[in-house]
């Protein structure tokens, strides 16, 4: 390994502290919000709320917006609309939003999906970033008439997904080549590639999934990994083990860390709690325990049964992601200093959901992300700053 490269790597977690951290927000773009909750939420899943809720987010600190993909009703997401139209639609209706949209390797082609990328990424301007997620909801392979792998071969078959794009957007003269165990091209040259972004080689790959299969291929092969929502240490341990697969890898680009909370930001950090509590009280307990069941084809179904969801308690599953265990609640100052220590263990983006997004998220930006500027202008002149590289 070149000295540069463990350097470089060394120095990941001390780099990022002097850049700001960085906001994506869930698009609601399925029903039912981001709680599985019969809490009243202002939140609407339709195009018209998302536009409008695209637009604040951007004038609001957020850099990033992520859709989801869900392809059938489930657990109390009764309708969706389907991320890439959607990503593209929000990317199209804002000027600086980057949109990144869930994709399944399995029920894509990696080969059409670079392709629809590039076109979509010259429409924005150099906004789109994909998000390549495993899957856990075997009935929707089945309802597509798609074989359903087992966990670690899925995420065998994402890590080629991701090479093969990576592979089509950035090869030069005679096209791409790649033969693996799941794809193939030969000489693909797509034209045009993605847009020339200074800083970004490629529209950026984010990934979602956290077992250990998930944290190869985030050190790995991801440009991001996601992490569920976790407490400190469980955010931690993620951070350390992602970043020795990509020394492993002698990798020379960074990994870089979002982490997933559900933001309940209150003036009165009881207003906080108590809003949390009547979440979980209205919990729509079929939806949840059934949610709980399919979860189970996730990292508990591996042989060191760690992933999303292995340990999540009912209270955690009401939030789908663990949104709750980042413990993003209470005053903004209270939240600003656990965005804070986030940021010190290594995040570089906290990915946020809301009950009332479009209130919610003017509220962030009004009350809370200045509190989390004015903080870590502090951390970075307390923190000894990396070397130069
Ligand atoms: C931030 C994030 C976003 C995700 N988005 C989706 C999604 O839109 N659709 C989907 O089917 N799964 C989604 N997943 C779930 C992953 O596909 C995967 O099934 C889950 O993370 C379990 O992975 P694990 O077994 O590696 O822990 C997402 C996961 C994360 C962390």
């Amino acid at each position: 390994m070149s000295e540069n490269t463990v350097d470089s790597l060394d120095t990941t977690l001390n780099a990022q502290l002097t850049e700001p951290l960085k906001f994506a927000y869930w698009v609601p773009n399925v029903s039912g919000g981001l709680v599985t909750s019969t809490i009243e939420q202002r939140t609407d899943w339709g195009y018209d709320y998302n536009v409008k809720l695209a637009r604040t987010a951007e004038n609001n600190g957020f850099e990033y917006a992520l859709s989801q993909i869900r392809y059938l009703a489930s657990y109390g997401a009764d309708h969706q609309h389907e991320a890439t139209a959607f990503s593209l639609a929000l990317g199209l209706a804002t000027e600086r939003l980057k949109v990144i949209a869930a994709v399944h390797p399995g029920l894509w082609e990696p080969a059409v999906l670079a392709k629809w990328v590039a076109t979509a990424d010259h429409l924005t301007k150099g906004r789109i970033a994909i998000n390549v997620v495993s899957g856990w909801l075997k009935a929707e392979f089945t309802a597509l008439g798609q074989p359903w792998l087992e966990h670690d071969e899925r995420y065998r078959r994402a890590n080629e997904f991701i090479r093969v794009l990576r592979e089509i957007w950035t090869a030069g003269e005679g096209g791409a080549d790649f033969a693996g165990d799941f794809y193939r091209v030969h000489g693909y040259d797509l034209k045009p590639k993605p847009v020339d972004v200074p800083g970004r080689p490629h529209p950026e790959i984010f990934q979602g999934g956290n077992s250990t299969a998930a944290r190869r291929n985030g050190g790995t092969v991801s440009d991001w990994y996601f992490s569920n929502g976790k407490d400190y240490d469980g955010f931690t341990e993620q951070v350390e083990e992602v970043l020795g697969h990509a020394k492993t890898a002698e990798r020379l680009a960074p990994v870089r860390f979002g982490l997933n909370a559900f933001l309940i930001a209150r003036d009165d950090e009881s207003e906080a709690r108590e809003t949390l509590r009547e979440i979980i009280a209205k919990a729509n307990r079929p939806a949840v325990e059934g949610f709980r069941d399919a979860v189970q084809q996730a990292g508990n179904a591996t042989g060191d049964k760690r992933g999303m969801w292995a340990d999540s308690s009912f209270e955690d599953l009401v939030q789908y992601n663990d949104g709750f265990r980042s413990q993003l609640i209470g005053t903004p100052e209270q939240i600003a200093d656990r965005a804070i220590e986030y940021k010190r263990r290594g995040a570089n983006l906290l990915l946020l959901g809301f009950l009332h997004f479009q209130e919610e998220v003017e509220y962030f930006g009004a009350k809370v992300l200045p509190i989390i500027r004015e903080k870590e202008a502090e951390l970075a002149a307390r923190e000894p700053q990396p070397t130069a590289v």
